[in-house]
């Protein structure tokens, strides 16, 4: 069951020349659905993750539902200002743009065994703000989990580079 061929692709979108890989397609897809969370939750189920950690908002979208088949905990990272407790926050660059994500500084103990999820990575610079959060309050990561990797984008590269490990259920060129 190709995941790829169930993610459509909006040129120009939000910007010129930008190809937004569009995962709403495949998340409304019964199959699509299963089939994505099965293939992710089958890589780490002997991983003893401790923690899934998924960035908003499209990485909750994944990274619950995994949480919930690997039968461990979910933790957000978030957009500034909607996180209720403490937090560390960590600023960075988008495809199209910059932001800022967030992170409970109690929601991980140290030496918990984290896998980070989101939908896709760009540039990478999203997954690194939120590699250094989780670094920075003391959890192992065992590895950065995408549905959609854009390798032409570089982030890939640049997270491997910083010594991390990167899976990605497909590519667009
Ligand atoms: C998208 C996507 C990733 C990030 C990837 O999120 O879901 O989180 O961009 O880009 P990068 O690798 O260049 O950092 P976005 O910030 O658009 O937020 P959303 O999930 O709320 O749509
Ligand atoms: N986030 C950053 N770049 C993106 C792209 N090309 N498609 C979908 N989401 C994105």
């Amino acid at each position: 069951m190709p995941i790829k061929s169930r993610i459509r692709t909006i040129p120009h979108y939000p910007h010129e020349g930008i190809m937004f890989r569009d995962v709403t397609t495949l998340l409304k897809d019964a199959v699509g659905l299963r089939t994505t969370i099965q293939e992710i939750v089958n890589r780490y189920r002997t991983s003893n993750i401790d923690i899934v950690v998924g960035i908003e908002s499209r990485g909750f979208i994944i990274g619950a539902p995994v949480a919930y088949a690997l039968g461990v905990g979910f933790v957000p990272i978030r957009k500034p200002g909607k996180l209720p407790a403490e937090t560390i926050g960590c600023d960075y660059q988008l495809e199209y743009g910059s932001d800022r994500i967030e992170i409970h500084t109690d929601a991980i103990r140290k030496g918990e065994r984290i896998l980070l999820v989101d939908d896709l990575i760009a540039t990478g610079g999203t997954m690194e703000a939120a590699v250094k959060l989780i670094q920075e309050i003391g959890g192992e990561i065992i590895e950065c989990c995408f549905v959609v990797d854009l390798p032409e984008v570089g982030g890939r590269d640049r997270l491997e580079k910083q010594g991390q490990k990167v899976f990605a259920l497909c590519q667009f060129e």
